[in-house]
């Protein structure tokens, strides 16, 4: 009975975590995935169940973003996902630059073989020239991604927090310096935030716009740890309503003062 109680006890922090939040839905995974690498397994699987049970029938364009969190979730998907239904995981944005492992291109890849499903690169790389730049969306293999997107009914992102992500990207730093001037706590999307959930910068990037999310049939996203329960709050005050969060009890104790 231990058990029940606690799994009741979750699911009744899952509503008031999205009450909180002012989004549709939330679920908790126990455990603090700053600490443990499988609690990110137990999130994965509950995006894939969840994205099976909600997922309409027919062809569904998944646009994907980066990061560690959702490369590891990946390895979550089962083939289960395709059944009565076409699956394409397109990236939401280039590269990254430096780490392979977690640029979108790889965990597209990553998803549609789970899956059986298929997925579309976009060989953008993360700085780009400004003259650089116009020559490349011309690409039809861009293009083709840029369309894609256009179709898209379902959004899969992380969130991180704004000094990591900062660094990670190499912003300037004049760009750094903005950053701390103001406070910003968290990004995704490529917007970076502040605590009241404004945001401060953009990084300038070919790909999914963050406006375009707000008419995305299904957003879900993915991230843990209580070193990003800041960063998590934060995102959730300009989150569409249709977002569902997974996370884990490390970020959601702290939201939920627990
Ligand atoms: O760079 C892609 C991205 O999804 C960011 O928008 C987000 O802040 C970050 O990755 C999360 O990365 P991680 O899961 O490694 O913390």
């Amino acid at each position: 009975s231990n058990m029940v109680d606690g799994m009741l006890g979750l699911q009744q922090s899952e509503r008031e975590l999205a009450q909180i939040l002012n989004i549709d839905r939330c679920f908790i995974i126990s455990g603090d995935s700053d600490h443990q690498d499988r609690v990110l397994d137990g999130m994965g699987t509950i995006l894939n169940d969840t994205l099976a049970k909600m997922l309409p029938e027919g062809n569904n364009v998944i646009v994907v973003m980066g990061g560690n969190t959702m490369a590891q979730v990946a390895k979550e998907f089962s083939p289960e996902l395709s059944t009565k239904r076409q699956l394409t995981f397109v990236p939401g944005r280039g590269g990254m630059g430096q780490s392979i492992a977690m640029q979108a291109n790889t965990v597209c890849s990553i998803m549609a073989e789970r899956t059986h499903g298929e997925s579309q690169s976009m060989y953008v790389p993360e700085k780009l020239s400004e003259k650089s730049y116009q020559p490349l969306l011309e690409e039809p293999s861009v293009q083709l991604v840029l369309q894609l997107i256009e179709q898209s009914n379902v959004v899969i992102h992380g969130i991180g927090r704004a000094d990591e992500m900062a660094e990670r990207r190499e912003v300037d730093p004049k760009i750094l310096h903005l950053l701390q001037k103001k406070e910003a706590v968290g990004e995704a999307f490529g917007c970076f935030y502040n605590q009241q959930g404004e945001i401060v910068y953009r990084v300038p990037r070919i790909g999914l716009q963050f406006e375009r999310i707000n008419s995305i049939d299904h957003v879900l996203a993915v991230a843990g740890g209580h070193t990003k329960a800041q960063a998590i709050r934060s995102y959730m005050k300009l989150a569409p309503h249709q977002t569902y969060l997974v996370t884990d009890e490390g970020a959601a104790n702290l939201i939920l003062k627990k």
